[in-house]
């Protein structure tokens, strides 16, 4: 017994920003972003979007390619909540008309892979019969337009998939999850919280915005991102070659290239969309995934090896056994 991914769907702020754009109101400029994060555009969210609409989105795909109207669970990873309460999936299932559980999950940039593992163990318990993972971000009203670090890297979207029980062999084949809370300060959103609620004094000093030590996160990242791919695979007993198609989390290309030249994982299997969309955070891993499987990239059969790391700071990866033809 197991899950299968039977459904997917993704979408994206319907505002595409240039870096252009961004050097127009930040000091910055189009060749630094793009050589030292590979990001060449980025989509914000318009009047009326929000992280549940995104949600919404990409969730109503997966559901109507799953050929489902229901779920019994709706969890949206984010770290870029509608509210603080309710959750972002109480919104999301109140505009989908879903029945079941929701639940927001924040592990974020790993949240999507966290969230999957999570429900695929609540259905291998028979907890649920099935589940609408979805990873949803909108990072344009955290970000402090003030600094250049973070401002040029993040854009809001969502992706999503349907799970299912199936009691032949499953999709889902391993995965691991971690987190090092003693650097839990490398990326913060100071205010806002239990912590230190919101004040006059708390907007004046920007604390309300995402705060990241760039270079100390870029290095744990590197790091973590292929001690979990190698977790995994070895849980799952097989190796990089056997695996088709590498979706790693698109934070920052130099990343990305560090981690599969470590790997040793070819670059033709390596899954790169961060150009268009810049870091989507807890999104960034199921956008890749759906638009892999939308351009024919991934074939039943193929071993899908997926990661995400980022503030918690967290690390999450999983391996698949694709089943959903094309
Ligand atoms: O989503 C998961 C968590 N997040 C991440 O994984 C992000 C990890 N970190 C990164 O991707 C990178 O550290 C950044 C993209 C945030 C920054 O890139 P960097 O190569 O680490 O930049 P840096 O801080 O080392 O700065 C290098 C130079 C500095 O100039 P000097 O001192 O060498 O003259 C900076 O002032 O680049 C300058 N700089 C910029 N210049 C133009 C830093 N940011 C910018 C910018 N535009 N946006």
């Amino acid at each position: 017994m197991g899950i299968r991914i039977t459904g997917l769907g993704k979408s994206a702020g319907s505002r595409v920003v240039t870096n252009e754009d961004i050097a127009s109101f930040v000091d910055t400029n189009d060749e630094w972003i793009r050589t030292r994060t590979g990001i060449s555009q980025r989509y914000f969210t318009a009047e009326g979007e929000t992280t549940a609409t995104l949600a919404a989105d990409a969730a109503r795909q997966a559901l109507k390619h799953a050929e489902r109207e229901d779920v019994d669970m709706t969890a949206v990873a984010t770290m870029t909540p509608d509210t603080p309460c309710p959750s972002t999936a109480g919104w999301v299932q109140g505009e989908l008309g879903l029945g079941g559980g929701a639940i927001d999950l924040n592990a974020a940039c790993s949240g999507w892979v966290y969230s999957m593992a999570l429900c695929a163990g609540a259905i291998e318990t028979r907890a649920l019969e099935s589940a609408l993972v979805i990873g949803a971000e909108r990072f344009s009203y955290i970000l402090d337009w003030e600094d250049r670090q973070t401002a040029v890297i993040f854009g809001d979207g969502s992706g999503a998939a349907v799970i299912e029980r199936t009691e032949g062999r499953g999709d889902l084949l391993a995965c691991d999850l971690g987190n090092d809370g003693s650097i839990a300060h490398l990326i913060q959103i100071p205010a806002g919280g239990a912590r230190l609620p919101a004040s006059i004094e708390t907007v004046e000093k920007r604390l309300h915005t995402v705060d990241m030590a760039g270079k100390e996160v870029f290095r744990v990242a590197t790091t973590v991102m292929v001690d979990t791919c190698r977790k995994t695979l070895a849980k799952a007993g097989v190796s990089v070659e056997d695996v088709a198609v590498f979706i790693p989390h698109q934070a920052n290309i130099r990343i990305i290239s560090y981690a599969i030249e470590k790997l040793g994982m070819p670059e033709e299997r390596t899954v790169v969309n961060i150009d268009r969309y810049g870091n989507t955070s807890a999104a960034s891993v199921p956008i890749a995934l759906c638009e892999a499987w939308e351009n024919g990239r991934i074939d039943e059969g193929d071993l899908v090896l997926v990661a995400g790391f980022g503030a918690g700071m967290s690390w999450a990866s999983a391996l698949f056994e694709w089943s959903l033809p094309r």
